[in-house]
């Protein structure tokens, strides 16, 4: 059997991802389809999110080197050209082999009318940086965001725009949570070894680099360490309880924080819901290897009275479902998936969500708002609202100084805090 080209896999995929027309789907899943290892998967992986992260300006530059445009047919090709030109502008692998490499591919493609082309494409860009070759076009294109999402960042955070964007160019660190019902954190640097350093905002948080294929993490099998960015886990480390309390992880899957809920309360009762039958199996996974027990519901956080057994909540956390702005490092597809007008249904969704919870929680008790945005409307903008709405919630979420002043909660950002970008409010309910 022959191994699979790494680059021809990477076309395939970014053809399911990228689409000439019509939603893509989702690059995580697609790359379950192709289970390349080592150093060919490695390339692969490299190549797709380099091309999702970078897609705008390698397009552009493309755009202008064509005589005519290509045909929608010729898709595969379009891909393997971006995929070349991510190559040379942004790997450090050898230009001559890139630019040989690509011609072959159009073969094995069975393009062979697009080997010349591609040959051409690339020597010349071989010849230019990314600076040159982006010179005069517009910041949205140099910095490959959508107009709508550039328009959004720029009226939302006028100082920050750039910086936001730019650093959404980059790949994420590689950051686990130590389970604390197993060891404590210097225990877990001096087994992790070299190339690790504790994170400052949660005290069970650890940077790896570079980062490790997870069967190399000793004892993750067991639930010592999880894989879990350092804002995400701020919500469940700031939610406060009683050690035996009743919890409700309102939108749970695939179980991230309820797990870490569980390290931090294990003798509360724990309810973790969860719209997407499919993903409340995730929960389930991940729980077990944790060894962590919660009762599993599956039902819509927006309507409690089809699944509340009217016992009230002692803390409330709601990561709700949001446009995940803040996580186009790991998900750089999302940006080429998500439209405009998803954002007023999801800002919809998260206020009907925060509105029948409420009455849930106990007075004097905690529900702790998460997203992993950085859009006002979807975050301070909804919490502010929200303490409109509600005279008996009280903004009590612990800001440090230097955090970006917003009207509530905490928001994090990428080239600030070097987690993702994240949102959380705490917020009590009055006695
Ligand atoms: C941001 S993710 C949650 C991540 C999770 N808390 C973790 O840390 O692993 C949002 C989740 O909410 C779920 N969801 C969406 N709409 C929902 C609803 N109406 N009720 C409950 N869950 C919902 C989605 O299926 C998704 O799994």
């Amino acid at each position: 059997m022959t191994t699979p080209d790494p680059r021809l896999s990477a076309v395939r995929a970014l053809d399911r991802v990228i689409p000439g027309k019509g939603d893509g789907q989702s690059l995580r899943e697609v790359l379950r389809d192709f289970p390349l290892q080592g150093s060919d998967g490695g390339l692969m992986r490299d190549i797709c999110f380099g091309v999702c992260r970078h897609l705008r300006p390698l397009n552009h530059w493309l755009n202008q080197q064509l005589a005519k445009p290509l045909k929608p047919s010729a898709q595969p090709v379009r891909l393997a050209l971006l995929a070349g030109l991510y190559e040379l502008w942004f790997s450090d692998r050898p230009a001559h082999a890139i630019v040989n490499a690509y011609p072959q591919l159009c073969r094995k493609m069975k393009a062979p009318w697009a080997a010349g082309l591609s040959n051409a494409v690339l020597r010349k860009a071989s010849k230019l940086t990314i600076e040159e070759a982006l010179e005069g076009a517009p910041a949205n294109i140099q910095l490959s965001l959508p107009d709508w999402l550039h328009k959004c960042w720029v009226q939302d955070w006028p100082d920050q725009a750039e910086a936001i964007a730019q650093a959404n160019l980059y790949s994420p660190p590689f950051t686990l949570r130590v389970n604390r019902q197993q060891q404590q954190r210097p225990d877990a640097i001096a087994t992790l070894g070299e190339g690790v350093r504790p994170g400052e905002l949660s005290p069970w948080s650890l940077y790896v680099s570079p980062a490790r294929p997870v069967s190399q993490l000793p004892g993750f099998d067991q639930g010592a360490l999880s894989v879990q960015d350092e804002a995400a886990q701020l919500p469940a480390e700031l939610l406060q309880a009683p050690p035996r309390g009743r919890i409700l992880d309102a939108c749970a899957a695939p179980g991230g924080k309820t797990g870490q809920l569980w390290e931090k309360f294990p003798h509360a009762d724990l309810v973790a819901l969860e719209l997407d039958p499919r993903r409340l199996t995730r929960v389930e996974e991940n729980l077990a290897r944790l060894g962590a027990t919660a009762t599993l519901l599956q039902g819509d956080a927006s309507q409690p009275d089809q699944w509340w057994d009217g016992t009230p909540f002692d803390a409330i956390l709601l990561d709700a479902p949001c446009s995940a702005t803040g996580i186009l490092r790991r998900q750089p597809d999302a940006k080429w998936h998500r439209k405009a007008s998803d954002i007023p249904a999801l800002v919809d969704l998260q206020a009907r969500m925060l509105d029948a919870l409420w009455p849930l929680l106990q007075p004097g008790g905690m529900l702790v708002y998460a997203t992993c945005s950085v859009l006002r409307d979807e975050n301070d903008r909804q919490i502010s609202a929200f303490l409109q709405r509600q005279p008996q919630a009280r903004d009590v979420t612990p800001r440090p100084e230097q955090a970006t002043m917003v009207d509530a909660g905490w928001q994090l950002f990428p080239q600030q805090d070097g987690s993702d970008g994240f949102y959380l409010a705490c917020l009590r309910k009055n006695l």
